[in-house]
């Protein structure tokens, strides 16, 4: 039974009040803060659900069920977590909508009904995209549906193992009078959908588009509420695609999954180093391989690195998927190192459209930056992975062991790594070890 339910506007910035909208507010001056929002009867929680045991709370949000999906489950942290709320973000056409029917048909055809809902899309057209696809399972339930509550309505009739609801910007909440995808609807309807997933233990999983800056369009607020943020990311140009989550609740946010789209939808790479590496050219200045780390495992990948010629004025320095900073610092340590780049345009990314923040990687920034400036290639079998203090020093990494064990496992013979670190190469009778101490006897000796 519906309930009656008014709306107000209120001040994002201050939280005043008001029956209508205002373009400043009266109470703090901030021009454009107002947003619609629902107030008054909403259902009271029951008693059961405001005192439970800590133990008995903490049993239920171990209770997980896997997708079936490899990839999807180690972003997630190990499945999809009863009564918790996912969100997915992308650029639109990016495959968010494919790539979800694909988990909805792997998590039917394993574990039970699964409800997806279709506000963007027509049902004919997302039969058409299932049929694409080869689905055909008859626990994959479609709704073609706007009205949120509508949705949660059918949702807590059939109550299935998931709840897809694509998307959050095209539902509505009708007591509200704004349209779909204003902040105030995206924020309404999402904590609509939070309330049923936490008080069904049904894990429902959100769409969001993100817009060309990134940002998830609107609700900002919306990661907030939200127990998991997970992000499709790819060029449009390339078939590869990346998903990680950036925030999780229940586990770890470092961990990704590498996919290549394909006409049976998205494919999960088995071997990503091999997959990163593949494009790599050999025997080409500016070029050098790098172990990162990305949660539990590691991935191998290309460092490249341009070095222009002098110029007058401010040098250019672009980092693309290396960060910025790290690159500054680094080209300063290089400086008192005897390698002087100051006057010249550098170039540093990280090929494969990844990225990596971590500090690991400095040792093969200053490689490629190195190779470049001197038009020498690193030669083909070298990894090299090191943090680089401020003073030139080699520090040690974490989990230089599986490194190793990738840089081996992909048939790289050389490793120059942290002296710190060597103890750990023992093991690795195939590989030659360089334990470098300094940049300078790095830069040296490449
Ligand atoms: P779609 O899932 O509709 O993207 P989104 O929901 O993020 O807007 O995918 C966009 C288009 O790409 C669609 O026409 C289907 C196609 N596609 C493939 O052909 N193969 C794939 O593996 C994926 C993911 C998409
Ligand atoms: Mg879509």
């Amino acid at each position: 039974m519906p309930t009656r339910v008014t709306t107000v506007f209120a001040c994002q910035s201050c939280g005043s009040a008001s029956p209508k909208w205002l373009g400043r507010c009266p109470e703090c001056g901030e021009w454009n803060s107002y947003v619609e929002e629902v107030r008054g009867q909403k259902p009271a929680p029951s008693d059961e659900a405001l005192a439970a045991p800590i133990a008995v709370a903490a049993e239920e949000s171990e209770a997980r069920a896997g997708t079936g999906m490899p990839g999807l489950d180690r972003v997630l942290g190990g499945g999809l977590v009863a009564g918790s709320v996912v969100l997915l973000g992308g650029e639109p056409g990016i495959g968010k909508s494919t790539f979800l029917l694909q988990a909805a048909r792997s998590l039917a055809a394993r574990t039970g009904e699964v409800l997806y809902a279709t506000a963007e899309e027509s049902a004919a057209q997302v039969r058409m995209r299932g049929e694409r696809l080869g689905i055909r399972e008859e626990t994959l339930l479609l709704i073609a549906e706007t009205d949120v509550t509508r949705i949660v309505a059918v949702a807590e009739r059939r109550s299935p193992a998931l709840l897809i609801v694509d998307s959050i910007q095209a539902v509505r909440e009708p007591a509200l009078s704004s349209a779909a995808g204003t902040v105030s609807q995206v924020r309404e309807c999402a904590s609509v959908l939070l309330r049923y997933a936490k008080s069904r233990g049904v894990p429902v999983i959100l769409i969001g588009h993100v817009t060309k800056d990134g940002s998830l369009a609107g609700p900002k607020s919306l990661e907030h509420l939200v127990d998991t943020v997970v992000t499709l990311e790819g060029e449009r140009t390339s078939l590869r695609r990346v998903l990680r989550a950036t925030k999780n609740r229940f586990g770890a946010v470092d961990e990704l999954a590498l996919y290549d789209m394909t006409g049976e939808g998205l494919a999960e790479i088995a071997n990503p180093s091999a997959a990163l590496l593949a494009e790599r050219r050999q025997g080409l200045p500016g070029s050098a391989v790098t172990a990162t780390r990305e949660g539990s495992r590691c991935l191998l990948v290309e460092i490249q690195a341009l070095v222009g010629p002098a110029t007058a004025g401010s040098p250019r320095r672009v980092a693309i998927g290396v960060d910025a900073g790290r690159l500054a610092l680094l080209l300063a340590v290089l400086e008192g190192a005897g390698l002087s780049l100051a006057s010249r345009e550098v170039f540093v990314s990280c090929a494969g459209g990844l990225e990596t923040a971590e500090p690991a990687s400095d040792l093969a920034v200053v490689a490629a930056l190195v190779s470049s400036a001197r038009g020498r290639p690193v030669p083909a079998d070298v990894v090299c992975f090191g943090e680089i203090g401020l003073l030139g020093e080699i520090r040690r990494v974490p989990a230089a062991g599986s490194r190793l064990k990738e840089a081996a496992a992909m048939g790289f013979r050389t490793v120059y790594l942290p002296a710190g670190d060597a103890a750990e190469a023992a093991r690795f009778q195939d590989l030659m070890i360089r334990p470098v101490d300094r940049v300078a006897e790095f830069i040296k000796g490449l």
